[in-house]
């Protein structure tokens, strides 16, 4: 089959997402336009803000590529106060945003969960119910999840990382707090809750391969995620996974291989939200505007006070650690101008797949 009728199939499968991935040259602007086609015809040019605010990095878990993990004592914690973070939330509704997305290093007590609930109501007050809330707080058990989606979040995001058993095991400690089989069952539960329900992968790990790639778009679809933010890995020499840097691809393949998973994504599931993450643009200076371009339709622009920016870094090179939630705004705008987007201010902009979802739903009912 040629290449052109791949990217017009309904439901493409393994094999061809895996020429998808492997695209290059033409073959490659080929997909980026088809997945801007898709974009287009099912969720609009229309990019969506998210308004990030990373409130603490101080994590229970010591992920092996992560550079915030507990076991990395160079890293400096904090913590913001609750008045902080409401004042950046007030900063996101002023300036349209439409919601924001509360993440933090994974915590769990019974404070914690306390803390978040009021949290998310004092948002939604200091908003008048406009502000959308999206967490991206880990694992956390049942009891928990419901009650933060009843205190007003109405979104979740918990990237299962890679859908390949062994290379999960690979990249985390072997213990009970970092099973891949927890993982699946948060996703799940978020789901049976209500959430909307977002996931992602790193991408260019080390041993992952274009196959296993390609197995974690079925795993988003067979999940049915409503949302993804999967960027590309980027080594940090104060983790684990840093002595492994001679295996990965060079960073400008890893970025490519990001674009072209975004695009396939798009192509395999046309009418979810799709973030162009961050790490994208630690490669590329233009690289969320790429995202963008080949498929994204969401960008989440820090509105974390610029003090702390510096210390939240997951991994290195991180962008805007030296600017304020205002010029990262202006920035931002500018950019989806040029990726061709124009940005839908003061609107949820929630995945038409997850209304779709709930449709079919309540016919069955
Ligand atoms: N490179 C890229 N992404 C990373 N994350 C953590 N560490 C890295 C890294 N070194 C991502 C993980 C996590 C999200 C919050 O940040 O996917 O889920
Ligand atoms: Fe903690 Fe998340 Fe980093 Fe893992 S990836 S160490 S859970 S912040
Ligand atoms: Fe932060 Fe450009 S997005 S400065």
């Amino acid at each position: 089959m040629g290449f052109n009728d791949i990217l017009l199939m309904d439901d493409p499968g393994k094999a061809e997402l895996v020429r998808m991935l492997s695209a290059e040259n033409e073959d490659k602007q080929l997909l980026f336009d088809r997945a801007a086609r898709v974009k287009e015809e099912q969720v609009s040019r229309k990019v969506y803000f998210r308004g990030l605010i990373e409130f603490s990095n101080i994590c229970s878990k010591n992920c092996y590529y992560c550079g915030i993990r507990k076991g990395n004592t160079k890293t400096a914690r904090y913590n913001l106060s609750d008045d902080e973070i409401l004042h950046a939330a007030r900063y996101a509704h002023e300036k349209r945003y439409g919601s924001v997305v509360l993440q933090a290093g994974e915590l769990r007590s019974p404070a914690f969960t306390r803390r978040i609930e009021k949290l998310c109501r004092g948002i939604k007050e200091l908003s008048g119910g406009e502000l959308g809330i999206t967490l991206s707080l880990g694992e956390q058990d049942q009891d928990t999840y419901q009650r933060w989606f009843e205190s007003g979040a109405h979104r979740y995001l918990l990237r299962i990382e890679t859908s390949n058993r062994e290379l999960y095991r690979k990249i985390h400690p072997p213990d009970e707090y970092h099973d891949f089989d927890t993982r699946n069952r948060c996703l799940r539960e978020l789901q049976d809750i209500g959430y909307q329900s977002g996931t992602g992968v790193m991408i260019g790990l080390p041993y992952q391969t274009i196959e296993r790639l390609a197995d974690d778009l079925i795993f988003m679809k067979e999940i049915d995620v409503d949302m993804v933010g999967m960027g590309p890995y980027i080594e940090h020499h104060d983790t684990p996974l840093y002595r492994f840097r001679h295996e990965l691809l060079p960073a400008g393949a890893r970025f490519q291989l990001a674009l072209k998973m975004i695009a396939a994504l798009r192509i395999l599931m046309k009418d979810i939200n799709i973030a162009a993450a961050t790490a994208l643009q630690a490669i590329d200076p233009l690289g969320r505007e790429k995202g963008i371009r080949a498929g994204a339709n969401v960008i989440m622009p820090n509105v974390t006070p610029g003090l702390y920016r510096n210390d939240y870094a997951l991994y290195e090179n991180k962008p805007c650690t030296d600017e304020d939630p205002d010029d990262c705004l202006d920035c931002l705008d500018a950019r989806v101008q040029l990726a061709d987007g124009e940005i839908g201010y003061g609107e949820w902009g929630d995945s038409k797949h997850y209304m779709k979802r709930i449709q079919g739903q309540n016919k069955l009912q």
